[in-house]
């Protein structure tokens, strides 16, 4: 039987009722700004503490900017850079288009994205973002078919991944899935909901292959320590 593995995630964990089973693939969605790169980013870190090595693959952002943004949101959590310099925490730009150069494709990107995963031995993905590799398909089925083969392999490698996702609205009752939503094990969805000047981020796991997990749209905040996820009275006993 497959284990669990923890997020390291203050209340995330509890609300997973103690983690994500290994090798589940999960969709990490929500608007601009709700903490995507960042909630991600932590996961790898925290994994990385316990000596299981993740690997960032940043397609949108160049991976200096991406450390340093979660070194200034989080300047609590004075690992980072251990875990980067011990290799425990790799951060790659894309892992195809710079190193060839030449015209993008999907399958060929995918690849080496595998070697990467294969050389390092990681055990904690995250790609940033999923809807970067949408837009360099052809075509729909042409993604779909690629993404169900990327999962896939990483499912049989019993890795963990993080794809992030963007949403068009951040409010709870205007979500919308798209076909990549049914194949992924997991959907982690990050709401900025309230009315007028009020903002409200709230997480919801909607999907969760191999776990019991929670139904509730949690509150939640991004603090120099960590996301903290203000898990339910109902729930509080999943710990
Ligand atoms: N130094 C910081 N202190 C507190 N919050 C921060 C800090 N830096 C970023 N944030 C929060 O994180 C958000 C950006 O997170 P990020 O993970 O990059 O979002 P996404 O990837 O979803 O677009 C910002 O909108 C802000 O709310
Ligand atoms: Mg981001």
């Amino acid at each position: 039987m497959a284990g669990y593995v923890k997020t390291g995630i203050d209340g995330l964990d509890a609300m997973l009722n103690g983690g994500i089973p290994e090798g589940n693939q999960v969709i990490v969605e929500g608007g601009p700004g709700s903490g995507k790169t960042l909630i991600s980013f932590e996961f790898l870190y925290r994994n990385a503490l316990n000596g299981a090595t993740g690997i960032f693959f940043s397609f949108d952002e160049e991976p200096d900017r991406v450390i340093r943004n979660a070194k200034a949101a989080f300047y609590e959590l004075d690992r980072i850079d251990e875990m980067i310099e011990s290799g425990k925490m790799l951060v790659y730009p894309d892992p195809y288009y710079t190193t060839s150069g030449t015209q993008y494709e999907l399958g060929k990107l995918l690849s080496a994205i595998e070697s990467k995963i294969e050389e390092s031995n990681a055990k904690c993905v995250v790609i940033d973002s999923l809807a970067m590799l949408a837009l360099m398909a052809p075509e729909p089925a042409h993604f779909r078919k690629a993404i169900v083969e990327i999962i896939t392999s990483l499912r049989k490698r019993g890795v963990i991944s993080f794809f992030t996702e963007e949403m068009k609205s951040p409010e709870r009752d205007r979500l919308e899935f798209s076909p990549e939503h049914f194949v992924f094990d997991g959907i982690i969805t990050m709401y900025q909901t309230g009315e007028d000047f009020k903002r409200m981020p709230a997480i919801e796991i909607i999907k969760m292959r191999g776990t019991s997990h929670s139904m509730i749209t949690t509150p939640y905040e991004i603090t120099p320590s960590g996301f903290k996820i203000t898990a339910a009275e109902n729930i509080a006993n999943y710990d």
